[in-house]
């Protein structure tokens, strides 16, 4: 089983990375289970301009940004781990950005907009049955803070006909909160069970 962290936050040694390490160190340690771990901010990924050219003309007019590298990613992986800080009570920028052109790659169905299907479009038929999971950490207390972006990635999983895996959530704020605290390991770990134990679907 290959499984992705996809680490989405503006520090690369902050808390969520922290926690995210924490999830794919004891997925590791399972010999079945191969682990990558990608930093989103290591890409230039363009925004979405809702221009629909991947449809209409098979390209994009982000062609050349680091989009493709990362979607790569996601497709030869069994499962993603989603590691986002709250942000303004929502998902990191990049996450955001990232997921918004992901919407190339799936909603756009090239041959009922008479364009070609290349790289992009029927997203959700080539990515269906797979798993997806949330690492977030964020500096006010109580879930509720959290909880329209382990939420959005949660709607986005359902969308992609992905098993929703769960979340570990970790207080934020300065470097190493995270890792002192006991029930941020142990949804850690608990989260890192589930993703061993997770059976991919047949794409439909
Ligand atoms: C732009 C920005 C917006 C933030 N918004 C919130 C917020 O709405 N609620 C919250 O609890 N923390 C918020 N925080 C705090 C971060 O969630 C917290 O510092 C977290 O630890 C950042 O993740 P990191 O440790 O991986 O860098 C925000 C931080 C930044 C930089």
């Amino acid at each position: 089983m290959n499984v992705l962290g996809l680490m989405c936050s503006h520090r690369r040694d902050g808390n969520t990375n922290d926690l995210l390490d924490a999830v794919l160190n004891r997925v590791a340690e399972s010999p079945d289970v191969n682990v990558v771990k990608e930093t989103l901010l290591d890409y230039k990924i363009g925004y979405v301009y809702d221009c629909k050219a991947c449809s209409k003309e098979g390209s994009c007019v982000n062609d050349g940004d680091d989009m493709q590298h990362v979607m790569n990613r996601v497709y030869e992986a069994d499962v993603v781990v989603f590691g986002s800080p709250v942000y303004f009570y929502t998902v990191s920028t990049c996450l955001k950005v990232f997921l918004d052109r992901m919407s190339c790659y799936y909603y756009w169905k090239a041959d009922e907009l008479g364009g070609v299907d290349k790289l992009y479009g029927n997203f959700r038929e080539k990515l269906a049955g797979r798993g997806g999971a949330v690492v977030s950490v964020q500096e006010e207390t109580g879930y509720d803070r959290a909880q329209h972006c382990i939420g959005c990635m949660e709607f986005n999983f359902g969308f992609f006909g992905w098993e929703n895996l769960g979340y570990a959530l970790g207080p934020g704020g300065s470097r190493g909160n995270a890792l002192k605290d006991a029930d941020a390991m142990k949804q850690a770990a608990d989260l890192a069970d589930k993703i061993i134990a997770f059976k991919r679907q047949p794409a439909a």
